[in-house]
């Protein structure tokens, strides 16, 4: 599966939601997560996200993100529209540890 990370706090671009194929995005209030049983790993949405905040779980130390993922994709609505970005977007990209210090 791929799943949303922490540089998606605060930004939410929302470029991902378009391409999904299979509409398994979910929004919460300052970031999207995938639902991980959802997701067909066909790997669009990674290159489309401007925060490059989309990983495949594959990589090093993603279960955390996995479980995150997965627990908020049960609780939130889908998101399937581009709508504009946070307006924090731009000033927060980039900026460490957002799941931390953000994540309401
Ligand atoms: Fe959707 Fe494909 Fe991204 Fe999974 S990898 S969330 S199916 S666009
Ligand atoms: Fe978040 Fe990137 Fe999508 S910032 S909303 S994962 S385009």
């Amino acid at each position: 599966t791929y799943v949303v990370t922490d540089n998606c706090i605060m930004c939410k671009y929302t470029d991902c939601v378009e391409v999904c194929p299979v509409d398994c995005f979910y929004e919460g209030e300052n970031t999207l997560v995938i639902h991980p049983d959802e997701c067909i790993d066909c790997g669009v949405c990674e290159p489309e996200c401007p925060a490059d905040a989309i990983r495949p779980d594959t990589e090093p130390d993603m279960e955390k993100w996995v479980e995150f993922n997965r627990k908020y994709s049960e609780n939130w609505p889908v998101i399937t529209r581009k709508k504009d970005p946070l307006p924090t977007a731009e000033e927060m990209d980039g900026q460490a540890d957002k799941l931390e210090k953000y994540f309401s």
